[in-house]
Order: C-alpha cells, then sequence, then structure tokens
C-alpha cells in the first residue's frame, strides 16, 4: 500500500563541473500525494530542474530513492522506466518542445500513439484534450501557427492525454507574460482539480504560489517546507 504517487528519500546528486565535484542535491526527501500540488522554488541553480529530472527518472540519483506508483525506479528496465513515464508523468517544460512539422493534434495524439492506441481514438482524446485546455479552434495549427500561451497550452494537452498520475513543470509559465502566464496556470490547476492530477511544479511567480498546497524551497542542496509569507 503506498498512498504517494510520487515518494523519495535522501536523494543526493552531484555534477563534476570543471575540477569540481559540486553537490547539487544534499538527502532530500519528498512526497506528493494524489491530487496534491507542490510548488518548488530557489535561486537559479539550486537544483530544482535536477530534482524534478531524478522524480521524473530522466537522471539517476547518486543515493536515495525514487518511488512512482510504488515502484522503485532503480529496479525498473529501462522499457519499464519509459512505462511509467508514460504511464503515470506527465512532463511540461519552459519551452513547450512540440514537434514543428506537426500539428497541434498530432502533436497532443504522439503520447498515445507512441502506446499503440489505435489512430482515431488517439484523434478523439487529442481533441478532447486540446477543447480542455481552450484550443478547440486552434486543431489544425502547427506550433509555429500558435500563439506562446496557445503552445504551452498545446504541451499541456500533450501531458495529460495519457491521463498521468502526476504532472511535472519546469516553469511552464516562464516565458509568458502575466497574464498568459495566469491563464496557463489557471489551466493546469483546473486539470489538478477535475482530474485528480498531482502536480510538482518549479516556479519563479510569486504571485501563484498562494494556490499550491505546499511550497518547498530548495537551497544549498535541502529541500525546506516554506511558509506562505516567507515564500
Ligand atoms: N548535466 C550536468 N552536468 C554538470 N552540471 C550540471 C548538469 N546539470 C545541472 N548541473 C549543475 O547543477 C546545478 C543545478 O542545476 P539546475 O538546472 O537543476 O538548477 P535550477 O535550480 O533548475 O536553475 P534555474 O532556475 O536556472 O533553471 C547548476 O549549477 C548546474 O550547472
Ligand atoms: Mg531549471
Amino acid at each position: 500500500m503506498n498512498e504517494h504517487v510520487i515518494c523519495c528519500q535522501n536523494l543526493s546528486k552531484s555534477f563534476v563541473q570543471g575540477e569540481l565535484n559540486v553537490t547539487v542535491l544534499k538527502d532530500v526527501n519528498l512526497n506528493l500525494r494524489k491530487s496534491e500540488c507542490i510548488a518548488i522554488v530557489g535561486a537559479s541553480g539550486t537544483g530544482k530542474s535536477t530534482l524534478l529530472h531524478l522524480l521524473g527518472g530522466l537522471e539517476t540519483p547518486d543515493t536515495g530513492v525514487v518511488h512512482v506508483n510504488g515502484q522503485n525506479l532503480a529496479q525498473v528496465t529501462e522499457a519499464g522506466l519509459g512505462r511509467i513515464r508514460n504511464k503515470s508523468l506527465g512532463f511540461v517544460y519552459q519551452f513547450h518542445h512540440l514537434l514543428s512539422e506537426f500539428t497541434a493534434i498530432e502533436n497532443v495524439a504522439m503520447p498515445l500513439l507512441i502506446r499503440k492506441i489505435p489512430a482515431q481514438i488517439a484523434k478523439e482524446k487529442s481533441i478532447e484534450m486540446l477543447t480542455r485546455v481552450g484550443l478547440e479552434h486552434r486543431l489544425q495549427h502547427k506550433p509555429g501557427e500558435l500563439s506562446g500561451g496557445e503552445r504551452q497550452r498545446a504541451a499541456i494537452a500533450r501531458a495529460i492525454v495519457t491521463e498521468p498520475d502526476c504532472i511535472l513543470a519546469d516553469e511552464p509559465t516562464g516565458n509568458l507574460d502575466e497574464k498568459t502566464a495566469n491563464q496557463v496556470f489557471n489551466v493546469l490547476l483546473e486539470l489538478n482539480q477535475a482530474m485528480n492530477i498531482s502536480m510538482i511544479m518549479v516556479s519563479h511567480n510569486t504571485g501563484l504560489l498562494k494556490s499550491f498546497d505546499k511550497i518547498l524551497t530548495l537551497h544549498s542542496g535541502t529541500l525546506n517546507e516554506s511558509d506562505r509569507q516567507s515564500a
């Protein structure tokens, strides 16, 4: 029994930088419950992206363990890790990473086609998700024909089309103006509530932080819960 979507214990990670071995994360512990929304804040270079990469199985920790839905990421095969990422996790980045030669529908359908879901069903599901994020009028547009906020909403639709248990979002509104950032953020919060998707989001936008269940600050390699006033 494990009620946590993601939990990690004693995660540490160092990188070699020139002649130095720099410890970025030291004994980091984090538990994410179903439907919970956690914000991670901290100065540039403190390891926020590194932490998300470790939680999503995109990098391996030097020490410590990550469990996603009770599965220890260190004990699954590369193919198993791919399945956990495709089934349980959705990733949203500061840059949208949509494929430029494909339409919004095709981009959003991609994770389902990778899962070998029939094309017609994948298409219907993509339209449903693009509609959820308010892009029902942009289905056939390619990324170059979308605004920054629309691209980011398409990227969110792609992250949720598989109905993941958790979204890992790394500054998803970082490239957007304040109004568009708020709209994109509200889309994520609505999805969190409507679809019970848990969320861990790295954000520098202090105006958005009040909406999170918990705010965690990374500083000198350690992660601590902040009170809302000081965050
Ligand atoms: N693959 C790598 N090789 C060497 N050093 C790395 C690597 N990835 C990250 N680092 C270093 O680890 C530290 C943390 O990087 P990270 O990208 O996690 O920071 P961050 O908190 O996300 O910063 P930002 O807010 O600027 O995005 C930085 O000093 C960075 O140079
Ligand atoms: Mg980062």
